[in-house]
């Protein structure tokens, strides 16, 4: 969580910081400040309570002198509510030098009472403050930032990056991280810092990723990466593979609405480069076979959104690859004593790459002797460069803080990893590989179908429900994750009660909660493939409606079945079981966002949230 952007070069900064910011936005929304080095060499910080704007405003009624070296921050609160006294850049040195973190500082309480003793007194509740203080006394012992970021470094306990300026080293931010993201962008004659490539894109796509435990600083025509203990490292260059106008709105009336809609594009992408003649053919994979032959079980840890993805992946991988499959949150998976091992698989999955339980159970699976594959979204992420492998998903910039593309891309990438998987472990046979992979080249139009069919009609269904106070979610086998997943995108972005269950198991307690006019979306899968679960579904459907709920079906189109029983019912396309997810997602996207939209909600920043989870 927090945003953090730095800049150092020939023009004024605070255009760019705001703009960087503004792109960063989506990491955390509760307060935003920056500080400057003015052209006269002096130090000037505003930093303001609420979102970007707040702070924008209070700019343009009482400018701050410019300069050409600043730094920006954007806040999800963790130690101190949001207020603007706990809002960064923090000040120490006599107001002379300021420092922005995003983290958490473990052994803050430590630190700041050694400071208090020394007659240090503190303004805000933050640990970051804490980070200034202490930067600000070892400043004013060597009289050199980057000296003193080494001995502030190794002090810290805890997850940071931190920037900071002195207004007697104009032209200079020093950086440093520990897990938390930080990226360099080289310009010419300019650089840049930021939590991720969104905050310098608009400048550059030239980038250079910071490891685990090192420093940067940047002037304008020099950019130097050492460890915590000063050694020089060789940081690795890449190019941002999108540019500024993937990361803006373009019309829509919300980057969500975008997203939704650009999830064929999404899908298509993923798959892009990665079929060769009927084949899945994954050239990051070259060479990796023994990821898959050796391995005697697979353990998929992400959490959220990605989690579902991942439930969405267990199907498909035991189905192809014929291995056991696990899927774990990660933050549950490293805090008891799990059975990971060398010949255990560990496959993880995050849009950020940045997710600190995502990171922290790779790291752990890693240390237990674990093979380790990433599905990421975002280059140069922490994630990816912590695994032995990395299949990315194209999904491109996905602002809303609501996952819905990068949702997409993940299953994407899984259908194509579990096919990859299957093939060479010699479980799929050519034949049904090349079958599969054409229903997977015929996935984006389909997701282009739903969108095109059935957006309008769920938007009026959910304009009629604004004053719904629950929903659920039924589906079985692929549509149990789905319904998971449709009631995640309800609650976080309505603010509206909502469950998933798998259907089967209503009658175990569920059932209960059913009343008259209660609303209920009910996934229900193919007839063609297994008349089986089919017709249980439609049994779960008759005995909710006996009950009075009012029942939302999504089903495939020709399905006749659910039409005595259903309310309302949601067209989507055939497709094959394990593909369906990507199908059936789309009208509950769809669904949780016209809700929010007619309840007057922010469907991009919703409350409490952030996007970036980097705090455990
Ligand atoms: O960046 P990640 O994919 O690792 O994020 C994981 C979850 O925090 C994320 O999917 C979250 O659940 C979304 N806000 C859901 O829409």
């Amino acid at each position: 969580m927090c945003g953090i952007v730095g800049y150092v070069g020939p023009r004024p900064s605070q255009d760019i910081l705001l703009a960087g910011l503004a792109r960063l936005e989506y990491r955390g929304y509760d307060s935003a400040g920056i500080a400057v080095i003015d052209s006269e060499g002096q130090l000037g910080m505003r930093k303001k309570a609420g979102k970007l704007q707040v702070l924008r405003d209070s700019l343009a009624d009482a400018p701050l002198a410019d300069g050409s070296t600043g730094i920006g921050h954007t806040r999800w609160a963790t130690h101190g509510g949001p207020t603007d006294v706990n809002a960064h850049p923090h000040l120490a040195d006599e107001g002379r030098l300021a420092l922005i973190h995003n983290g958490i500082i473990e052994n803050f309480a430590a630190l700041r009472d050694e400071l208090t003793a020394e007659g240090v007194t503190f303004v805000s509740e933050t640990d970051s403050e804490v980070a200034a203080a202490l930067l600000g006394r070892e400043y004013r012992a060597s009289g050199d930032l980057q000296a003193a970021f080494r001995s502030v470094v190794n002090r810290l306990e805890g997850a940071f990056t931190l920037l900071a300026v002195h207004q007697d080293e104009p032209g200079l931010v020093v950086g440093a991280r520990r897990n938390s993201p930080l990226v360099i962008g080289l310009g010419e004659g300019e650089n840049f810092l930021g939590s991720d490539v969104a905050a310098f894109v608009e400048h550059t796509r030239s980038a250079l990723a910071i490891g685990q435990d090192q420093i940067v600083a940047i002037t304008p025509a020099s950019v130097t990466v050492t460890t915590f203990d000063g050694e020089p490292v060789d940081a690795q260059p890449f190019e941002v593979s999108w540019n500024a106008a993937a990361a803006e709105k373009g019309g829509w009336s919300s980057f969500m609405a975008k997203e939704v809609a650009e999830q064929p594009e999404a899908v298509a992408n993923t798959i892009r480069g990665r079929i060769h003649d009927g084949e899945v053919v994954i050239p990051e994979l070259d060479g990796l076979d023994d990821l898959f032959t050796g391995v005697r079980r697979v353990i998929i840890t992400a959490c959220g959104t990605a989690s579902y993805a991942a439930l969405v992946g267990k199907y498909a991988i035991e189905q192809w690859a014929r291995v056991p499959v696990d899927v774990e949150l990660a933050h549950e998976l490293r805090y008891r004593d799990p059975v990971i091992g060398s010949e255990t698989l560990v496959v993880s999955i995050s849009q950020s790459g940045e997710t600190m339980d995502t990171l922290m159970a790779v790291k752990y699976a890693r240390e237990r002797g674990a093979r380790t594959l990433s599905i990421c979204n975002t280059q140069g992420a922490t994630i990816p460069r912590e695994s032995d492998a990395v299949v990315y998903t194209h999904a491109g910039p996905e602002v809303a803080v609501a996952s819905t593309k990068a949702f997409s891309a993940q299953i994407t990438a899984l259908l194509l990893l579990g096919l990859h998987m299957g093939r060479v472990r010699g479980t799929v046979s050519a034949s049904d590989s090349r079958a599969a992979v054409a229903e997977l080249q015929s996935l984006s139009a389909k997701v282009a179908q739903v969108l095109a069919e059935e957006s309008e009609h769920v938007s009026q269904l959910a304009g009629w429900m604004a004053d719904t106070r629950s929903v659920l979610f039924l589906g079985r086998h692929v549509g149990f994750p789905i319904a998971l997943e449709g009631a995640l995108k309800l609650k976080e972005i309505s603010y509206i009660h909502a469950e998933g269950f798998a259907a089967g198991e209503l009658k175990h307690g569920p059932i209960a909660l059913i009343e008259p006019g209660q609303p209920v979306f009910v996934l229900v899968p193919s007839p063609r493939h297994s008349a089986l679960i089919h017709s249980k579904v439609v049994s779960n459907i008759q005995e909710i409606r006996a009950r009075g709920a009012r029942v939302i079906v999504v089903a495939e189109e020709g399905d006749a079945a659910v039409l005595p029983y259903a309310d309302e019912v949601i067209r989507i396309p055939l497709a094959e079981p394990l593909f369906e997810p990507l199908l059936s997602v789309v009208p509950l996207q769809i669904f949780a966002m016209a809700l929010a939209t007619a309840k007057g909600l922010d469907v991009d920043q919703p409350r409490n949230l952030a996007k970036s989870v980097t705090v455990e």
